[in-house]
């Protein structure tokens, strides 16, 4: 790895939560994991599935350079927003209805990640890897110049979190294309064609762009 390893927190103990844990782990982070039950609930789980990290409580969380938000989106009012207070969070989640349920506060074009950044209060969100399906995370990853590297959108409205991000997003293996604000994170959700596509860096940033121009004359 090029970049300085990073301490990750990963909340969230399911399929995209373990996938990024594990793919953290091989890029040389130290990686800790928690959900909102204690640490030895899945401490065997962690070290079946994503050996080298460490289960934790949630509040142990609370030290890492960013925590990846990996909860079903319909259980966001139960996270616990003082572990992620200040913190620099990735938002994976995802908003669908025929899962999530319906939920007026998701069906109104706002995107998805403002609302989270809203209900978390100081966290600085970063909307990423809510694009790439848990099992593709390994098989798609590839060292940066790879001619089949495949490109990943990063919206947020902190600079500094955005770059952090992004240096994270390289290290797993993906060319991290700015998309700009949380905002500009709706170019990206569900039933776009970035969010059922691979692709490559160029193309990901005409799709970006197309997208805002569209949203622009919304
Ligand atoms: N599936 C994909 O390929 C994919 C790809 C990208 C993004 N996403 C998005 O990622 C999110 C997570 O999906 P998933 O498939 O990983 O879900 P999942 O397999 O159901 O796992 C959810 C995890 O969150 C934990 N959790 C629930 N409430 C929590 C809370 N309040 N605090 C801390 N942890 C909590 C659960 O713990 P317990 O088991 O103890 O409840 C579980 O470990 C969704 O929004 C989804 O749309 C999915």
């Amino acid at each position: 790895m090029t970049q300085t390893p990073l301490t990750i927190g990963v909340l969230g103990a399911g399929r995209v939560g373990t996938a990024v844990a594990r793919q953290a782990v091989r890029a040389g982070h130290t990686v800790k994991i928690a959900t909102a039950k204690p640490a030895a609930d899945i401490a065997l789980l962690t070290e079946v599935i994503v050996p080298g990290a460490t289960a934790v409580d949630r509040e142990d969380l609370r030290g890492a350079d960013l925590i990846v938000l990996a909860v079903p989106l319909h259980k966001y009012r139960s996270i616990d927003t003082a572990v992620l207070r200040d913190r620099v969070v990735i938002d994976t989640m995802n908003y669908w209805a025929p899962v999530d349920g319906f939920m007026d506060e998701f069906e109104t074009g706002t995107s998805t990640s403002e609302v989270i950044a809203e209900f978390l209060g100081g966290a600085r969100v970063v909307k990423t890897l809510n694009h790439i399906g848990y099992g593709d995370l390994e098989i798609d990853s590839y060292p940066a110049g790879d001619p089949q590297r495949r490109a990943l959108a990063v919206a947020g409205d902190d600079a500094a979190a955005k770059a952090l991000v992004q240096d994270f997003v390289d290290s797993l293996g993906y060319d991290a294309v700015d998309a700009g604000p949380l905002a500009a994170g709706r170019a990206f959700e569900n039933g776009t064609e970035i969010f059922n596509g691979r692709h490559d860096a160029t193309r990901m940033q005409e799709l970006l762009s197309e997208c805002s121009r569209v949203l622009a004359n919304a």
